[in-house]
């Protein structure tokens, strides 16, 4: 199973809680935890693109870099770990975004990839005058799906005359293209979302769901093969989860209470009205689940709390669901979380035994062993 960690290019990563690590994000930071991971074998790191934060006390997300210029620097730093930056379709010309991946490819030698969003937060576009209205919420795939058009023709040929409803290129060119075919990945979940990703993404992303369910995102991927039945293209699922580790269970569990206990309910009743501003894209989208109440301190991400060998096992279930290739990880502390996943939970998983990382070989013959 294919791992990889989404990097907190936002101020205190995933948990809305005062009583979570507080930080602000910052190159050395991302540098750091990204280096971990390269050391430890991890195959991707992705960061998202926030707009606009969630107020509260804790400030969410309120301090956040950008994504592909904190990618181009990541590129220069590291040497196999592949990288991968979001492009935010509504406010950045696919042009523009193509030239910028073609440039992080040289930088990284062939190491980037782009994800794809629409956008599911009006103030972060209606801020800067760039909301369609909120009609978007419903035509938003048919937007991407030009848009990524418009990529393909310029990743692949250097050249694009594509005329669309959105996009009217007049011999538009783009050149060095890059190294290697551009990996395109996508989150959506709706119906349009998931037919998007089976068209045109190469990987789908999925929420991971509940508390130690490892398997209940399995839905999702069902979804995803379905809808690749339709296109016959070969897309698959990696799933986004925080893992909460320490020592012991309890340990671990000790400390997730503690970080809803500190719950920002400010910042937590924003994602609810972020999330309710969308009436269109129909029940499946993320979004809803993202600003459900019930565990909005780490907006309802799928959690794996555990110790170091509860996790790995449960990672290990989890690589057995259908249509899964790989997961992406968020820690509560994540320089602390890179490493210990590296030195005290991949060596554990049955699913990263030769993975090509520098896992002590003591470790995996115990875990074999176990
Ligand atoms: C791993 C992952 C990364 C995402 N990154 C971003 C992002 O950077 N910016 C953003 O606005 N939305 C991001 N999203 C939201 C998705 O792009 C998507 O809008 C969401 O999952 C809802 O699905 P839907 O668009 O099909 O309704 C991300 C979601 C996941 C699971």
């Amino acid at each position: 199973m294919k791992v990889g960690v989404f990097i907190p290019i936002g101020n205190n990563g995933w948990l809305l809680s005062e009583n979570a690590p507080q930080y602000k994000p910052s190159f050395a930071l991302n540098k750091e935890i990204v280096l971990a991971a390269e050391h430890y074998g991890l195959d991707f790191a992705l960061s998202m693109i926030k707009l606009r934060g969630f107020g509260g006390k804790t400030e969410f997300w309120d301090y956040n870099l950008e994504s592909f210029t904190l990618m181009a620097g990541l590129a220069a730093v590291t040497s196999k770990i592949k990288l991968y930056g979001t492009a935010a379709s509504l406010v950045m010309s696919p042009a523009i975004v193509a030239r910028m991946a073609a440039t992080i490819d040289s930088i990284s030698n062939g190491r980037f990839g782009v994800n794809l969003v629409t956008g599911w937060q009006r103030p972060e576009y209606s801020q800067m005058g760039m909301w369609p209205g909120d009609e978007f919420f419903s035509t938003r795939y048919n937007y991407l799906t030009e848009y990524v058009q418009v990529l393909r023709d310029l990743w692949g040929t250097g050249r694009s005359d594509f005329k669309g409803e959105h996009f009217t290129m007049e011999d538009c060119q783009v050149k060095p293209v890059p190294q290697v075919p551009m990996k395109v990945i996508c989150a959506g979940q709706s119906d349009a979302g998931m037919a998007f990703s089976a068209k045109y993404a190469d990987y789908n992303f999925a929420f991971g769901k509940g508390v130690n369910t490892p398997k209940a995102f399995a839905p999702a991927a069902e979804k995803l093969i379905a809808a690749t039945a339709q296109t016959g293209r070969h897309v698959t699922t990696f799933v986004l989860m925080m893992v909460i580790a320490d020592e012991t269970d309890e340990a671990a569990r000790a400390k997730w209470e503690h970080y809803k206990a500190g719950a920002d309910q400010v910042a937590i009743a924003w994602l609810g009205e972020q999330g309710a501003a969308d009436t269109r894209s129909g029940s499946d989208t993320n979004v809803r689940q993202m600003a459900d109440p019930t565990s909005a301190v780490n907006i309802n991400m799928g959690t794996l709390v555990g110790s170091y060998a509860s996790v790995a096992r449960m990672l290990d279930e989890m690589a057995e669901v259908p249509g899964t290739e790989g997961v992406l990880l968020t820690f509560d502390d994540f320089v602390a979380g890179v490493r210990n996943f590296g030195e005290r939970i991949q060596p554990l998983m049955r699913s990263r035994v030769g993975a090509d990382s520098p896992v002590p070989s003591r470790a995996v013959a115990v875990a074999s062993a176990a």
